[in-house]
Order: structure tokens, then sequence, then C-alpha cells
């Protein structure tokens, strides 16, 4: 088979196929009482998910081969059985598998009660439009032997079968649906409501209460807001059939006591029934919560996972754009998710020393400007990835990771700002007019910008350690741990680059003072967004370097010299110095007649320019010989162009033969 679509082409280069928009279908089972599946027959391509709803009667989707109907393949993908009494309401429960590769899938209902398969309930994905066509398929069925397999009771395999919950369902004290029976296997997700709920298992006979056994059970944290969704959820796995119970902790208005409780595999019968629970209730103490969240399920904000809360409070204002701005005390900590996206929150001491140099607060001032823009470039991109108009560029995953790293940019911000503040320093405040409007022009300019950004911030650590080791010799363990956060930050923007695989990036050393001036000269365009104090000096502030021409090698595509726009009033020689990696600096000289410069042969990769007055300076000095600068430029591709779109034939031709 050829390829359907070119963007199945990015498979062959793995991570990239997940650069392309990936799309859920949906797909109803038994809508309307019908024995049908619409679309009965549809295309998806590798990376979408498709989504089984389910309508009246008891029907299921499991996976044959296309010789065999009505029958499990072996390893087959199956759903489950899902009843539901309603002909147009679709079941609580729903079940979504994700395509992998192009080959056609065969799918029918089970249902023995009535032969739902031999009767023409049959599904394909991805059939072909000859030979072993949909029809074809759906023939063979009505002619399949009885009974269709797997029986009832058979667990869910092969996708997702999940169970919605909805908490405060329509601002009401109660859990909807509050009293089901579920396979093992499925995984209930809990969607918050208005007001302020939470969701904790309590045993039956201390309803109101959180059970009391060894490990625990599941808590989910009180969760106020007034939006509907909320976009906040907790996912419970059912590992076995035990009967489950759980309540509303909320003691304003007693929620439990008042009903909002509920149960998954109940006794239908006996003395444990969900009714009897519910009374049991009603006459409970005062409810409590334990003293962590979430416990054992996974908490989410619009697909963002949350660890740690520290706390039994989630407050909804996830990464709000002001977060940015904010810049707490060294005492106070960020709403609890924040470290918890982060992977853990800052230390509360840095083995601050007795003192502090005015150099270092010079250098943590300068590097706290560079991460002020960091993080508010972060926020501002994150926020059209994850809800805005970038929201379907990403799989929730990447998403998911882009946010923990934003966590992570205001964790790391702290380093600054909380030695600054523990010294008495004053903190730089962050700019509320950045000019971002090119940078946010579309997903992979801000990814540039990001990655440009980060890569100043490497370079004036790079440079703060250099510099800070002997007179400030703390900030060497709390910087190094900043570098780290940083370059695997990089590393992620990089792969998210919609291009070709970038080589390697290696740090290069940027004097603080040039790390600033980049961001003054390119992104400040108020006062507000100069430079702060200690670094702020007549001499310290260059503008940007421009380059208005590049001579690349057609054969390498290697940039072998560069035309620059000489600043006016520029007197006497000038030179490049080029900052490369492992802190090497080279200079070659800027041609009189036609501002030309050469690339020095030995770099690669990124590397910044920045226009000198002198060459064969020491990089500590680089910034008193200055004119203008520094600029990032790409010089070489990993690999020459020829061999490049050699490989890409040679991927394209090893899928194309495997299909
Ligand atoms: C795709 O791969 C996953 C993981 O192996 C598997 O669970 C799922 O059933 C596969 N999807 C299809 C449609 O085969
Ligand atoms: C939500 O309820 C919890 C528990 O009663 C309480 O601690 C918290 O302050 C409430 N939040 C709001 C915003 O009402
Ligand atoms: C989740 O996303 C929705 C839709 O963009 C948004 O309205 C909502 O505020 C988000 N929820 C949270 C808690 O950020
Ligand atoms: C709970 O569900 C069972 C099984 O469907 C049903 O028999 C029972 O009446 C339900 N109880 C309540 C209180 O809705
Ligand atoms: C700075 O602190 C160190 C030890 O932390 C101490 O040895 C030194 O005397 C202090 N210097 C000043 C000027 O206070």
């Amino acid at each position: 088979m050829s390829w359907r679509r070119p963007s199945s082409l990015a498979l062959g280069l793995g991570f990239f196929a997940s650069l392309t928009t990936a799309a859920n279908i949906e797909v109803t089972v038994g809508k309307g009482g019908k024995l049908e599946f619409i679309p009965p027959n549809i295309e998806a391509q590798i990376g979408d998910t498709v989504t089984y709803k389910f309508f009246a009667k008891n029907h299921a989707v499991a996976q044959s081969t296309f010789a065999d109907p009505c029958h499990l393949q072996e390893n087959g993908i199956f759903s489950g059985f899902t009843p539901n009494a309603s002909p147009d309401i679709a079941a609580p429960t729903d079940f979504t598998i994700t395509i992998n590769d192009t080959k056609p899938l065969w799918f029918y209902c089970p249902q023995t009660n009535g032969n739902h398969c031999q009767n023409g309930m049959v599904h394909a994905i991805n059939a072909p439009d000859t030979g072993n066509t949909f029809d074809a398929y759906k023939a063979k069925a009505q002619q399949a032997a009885t009974p269709s397999t797997p029986p009832a009771g058979t667990v869910p395999v092969g996708g997702l079968r999940k169970l919605h919950i909805d908490v405060g369902f329509n601002g009401g004290l109660m859990f909807n649906p509050n009293n089901v029976t579920e396979l093992v296997g499925t995984v209930v997700e809990f969607s918050y409501n208005p007001a302020n709920h939470s969701i904790v298992q309590s045993s039956f006979d201390k309803p109101c209460q959180p059970i009391e056994r060894e490990g625990g059970g599941f808590v989910a944290p009180f969760v106020p807001t007034q939006q509907t969704p909320s976009g906040v959820t907790f996912e419970v796995t059912l590992t076995n059939s035990d009967p489950i119970w759980f309540y509303c902790a909320q003691t304003k208005k007693s929620h439990c006591q008042s009903g909002m409780v509920g149960s998954i595999n109940a006794a239908t019968e006996g003395e444990k029934t969900f009714q009897a629970f519910k009374d049991l209730a009603t006459k409970a103490p005062p409810s409590t919560i334990g003293p962590d969240s979430p416990v054992i399920g996974a908490l989410k904000v619009n697909g963002t996972f949350i660890s740690s809360l520290g706390g039994t409070v989630l407050d909804t204002t996830t990464l709000d754009p002001s977060l940015g701005s904010e810049i707490p005390p060294p005492e106070m900590n960020y709403p609890p998710y924040i470290g918890g996206m982060a992977g853990g929150n800052q230390p509360t001491n840095y083995n601050w020393g007795d003192n502090i140099t005015d150099e270092a607060v010079a250098i943590l001032q300068s590097l706290q400007y560079v991460d002020n823009f960091i993080v508010v470039l972060l926020l501002e991109g994150f926020n059209r990835v994850n809800q805005g108009q970038w929201s379907d560029v990403y799989p929730g995953s990447i998403t998911q990771t882009l946010g923990s790293l934003v966590a992570q940019s205001l964790i790391h911000r702290r380093t600054y700002t909380d030695s600054l503040q523990h010294f008495g320093k004053d903190v730089v405040s962050v700019c509320s007019n950045y000019n971002l409007d090119a940078a946010l022009k579309d997903v992979d300019t801000w990814l540039t910008t990001v990655l440009t950004g980060l890569h100043l911030s490497i370079g004036a650590t790079l440079d703060a350690l250099t510099l800070l080791a002997t007179s400030d010799p703390w900030t060497t363990p709390a910087l190094a741990t900043g570098l780290g956060s940083q370059a695997r930050m990089s590393a992620l923007v990089n792969l998210m680059q919609n291009h070709v695989a970038a080589a390697a990036p290696r740090e290069v050393l940027i004097p603080h003072e040039l790390a600033t001036s980049y961001i003054t000269s390119h992104y400040a365009q108020d006062a507000k967004c100069a430079p702060p104090s200690a670094t702020k000096d007549a001499t310290k502030s260059f503008p940007a370097l421009v380059i208005k021409n590049k001579v690349v090698q057609p054969d390498t595509n290697r940039v072998t010299e560069i035309t620059i726009e000489v600043p006016k009033d520029t007197q006497g020689g000038l030179f490049i110095a080029w900052l490369g990696p492992w802190g090497g600096l080279k200079f070659t000289s800027v041609d009189a007649t036609d501002s030309t410069a050469y690339v020095p042969d030995s770099l690669s990769g990124h590397v910044w320019a920045v226009l000198t007055s002198k060459d064969g300076v020491k990089v500590a000095d680089l910034d008193t010989v200055t004119v203008a600068g520094p600029e990032i430029l790409w010089v070489s591709q990993q690999w020459p162009v020829t061999l490049w779109s050699g490989f890409l034939t040679y991927i394209v031709t090893l899928r194309s033969a495997s299909t």
C-alpha cells in the first residue's frame, strides 16, 4: 500500500509523527436502538484516536480478523460490554483506541442476545476500497457461526475504557452516576463542577471518613471552581471488582450527609447496597479528609498531570499568566500545584553564606532579567498550546510536559529571587510590556524564541558559574542545578521544532551583560523593560547586531560568511567575536568596504556573534569592547543536505516496503 496521506511520511522519523494534528473520531454504537456502528466504515490516520459511545441494549466493540468475523481474534481489542437503557443518551462509559498504523481493522458487536454481529453490526477502520472491502466483511459476518465471542464479563483490552462521573452534577450535591457496576481495568474519571468539592474513598461502615486500611484509599482535593466543566479531573483505575464507596468531604452544607456519596460495584441486594450506604451517610458525624492529596489517583488540570499539592485544596487558577510577574518572597510559595507540576519545590535555603558580593548581586539580577523574559514567553505560548489557538498542534503528553517546564522555570527563577531577597537586595520587576508580537506569530517562531532565550540563559549561567565560583561559592550548586534544567528544556524544544533533526546543541558561554542586552534590544519597548539597575550602564546596553546576508555553501548548507549592518557613527576597525562551545572565543575582522566577515571553520550548530571594536580580548572583557549584539546564528546542520535527503528517501522506501 502506498502512503495514503503525506503526514504518514513523518512516521519514519519517529517523534515527528506526533507533530501532525491527531484527530479524535467518535463512533456511536447502537444509537437510536439500531444494530449499527455510526459511521460504520471510517478512515483514520496514525496517531488518531477513535472513541466508541454506547447506546440502547448492551453492546461492545470487539476485533476480529477479516476472515473470521464475530469472533475475537487472538490478542484482539475488546471494549467490554456496556449496558445502557437509553437509545439517545450515551452511557457514562466509553472506549477509546489509538491508531498505530494504517492497516485495516475489523470490528463487530459480540452480543449473542439477538446475534448483533450476524445481523450486520460490524465496523471497519481503513478498509480497502477493493478486495477485502467493508461490504465483503459485513457479508461474511452475516454467515458467521454463532455464538459470537467473547462472552459477557470479559475485561477490556487494547484500549481505554473510561467511566465518566460528574462531581457536583448540575450544581447539585451529587455524583452522577453514583451507583454503577464496572469492569476491572476501567479508568474512572471524575470531573469537577462548581462549587467546591472533593472525592474521598471511605469504607461501607464509616461513610464521610477516609477509609482506614493499609495504604489508605483514594483522596482527591477540594477544587473551588465556578466553571462547568472546570477542566479538572481525577482518575482512578479499577484493579479488582470489590465494591468502592466514596463521598465529598465538604463540611460546609454537609455534602456527604446530604447524599453526595457514590459507589462502584455495590451489591444489589443484601446489607451493603448503595441505598444502605446512603442511609448510613445521613447519620454520619462531620466529614474529614486525609492530610494530603492527590492520593492513589491521577489529578489533571486540562490534561496536565499534577503529582502533588502539599494540601487538600487545588486552586484552579492554573498557570495564570500573572504568575510570571509574581515574585513570591522566600518563605511564600506559588500555589501548591506549581511545585507538583515542576516535580518539586525550591529549597528553603540555598546554603547561603553570610554575605553576597556586589558582583554576585549584579549577576543574579542579570540572570533573573533573562529568566523573567523566558517565564513570560513560556506562559504566553503555553496558554496558546494548552487551550488557545495552538491547542491542536501537539498531543496532550507534549503539552503536559511543556506545562511542567513552565512550572520548572517558575521554580528555578527563585534561585535568583530568593537569594537576592535573602540578602535584602532588589529583585528585578517583571516587564509588563515585552514586544512579543513577532515571537508569538506562530508556534514555530515561539519555539525558536524560547530556544534563543534558553541559550541566552544557559550562556549567562556559564558566565556566572565562572565568575562567582570563588567569591560566592554557594552559588555553584544552585546555578548548576538550574543549568541542568534549562539544558533539558532546550532538548525538548529542539525536538518540538518542526524542522529536520537539529544538531545536538553545545552550550556557549555568553557574558551576562550581553545576554541582558539581547533581551533589551529585541524585546524591551519601554523603561520598565530595561535591564536591572545594577547592570544599567550606558556602556552595557548595546544595539542589536543586524545580519543582512549570509553566504551558504550549497553542498553542506554551511554558513561561511556574513554581511552585517554597521551601526551609525562607528569608527575604526571592527571585528566579529564568535562565541563557541567550551568557552571558546574567536575573532574575524569585518571588511571595511563591504562589511563582511568570515565564519571560523571550526564552528558548528548555533553560535553567537558580537560586533566589537577590538580583537583578542578575553571573554570576561568582551562587554568593554562590544559595539552591537550578540546575535544567534545557525552556522551548520548536523548533516549535509544531500545526506539528509538520502536518509529520508531510505526511510520512505523502508516504510513503503513494510506496508
Ligand atoms: C496500538 O498500540 C497499543 C500499545 O501497544 C495497543 O494497546 C493498541 O491496541 C494498539 N491499537 C490498535 C488499533 O491496534
Ligand atoms: C473549599 O473548601 C475547602 C474545605 O472546606 C476550604 O478549605 C477552602 O477554603 C474552600 N475554598 C474556597 C475558595 O471556598
Ligand atoms: C481548562 O480549559 C478550559 C477551556 O479552554 C478553560 O475554560 C478552563 O479555565 C481551563 N481550566 C483550568 C482549571 O485552567
Ligand atoms: C443501584 O443500582 C442497582 C443495580 O442497578 C439497583 O438495583 C438499585 O436500585 C440502585 N440503587 C439506587 C439507590 O439507585
Ligand atoms: C563574608 O562571609 C564569610 C563567610 O561566610 C566571612 O568569612 C567573611 O568575613 C564575610 N565578609 C564580610 C565582608 O562580611
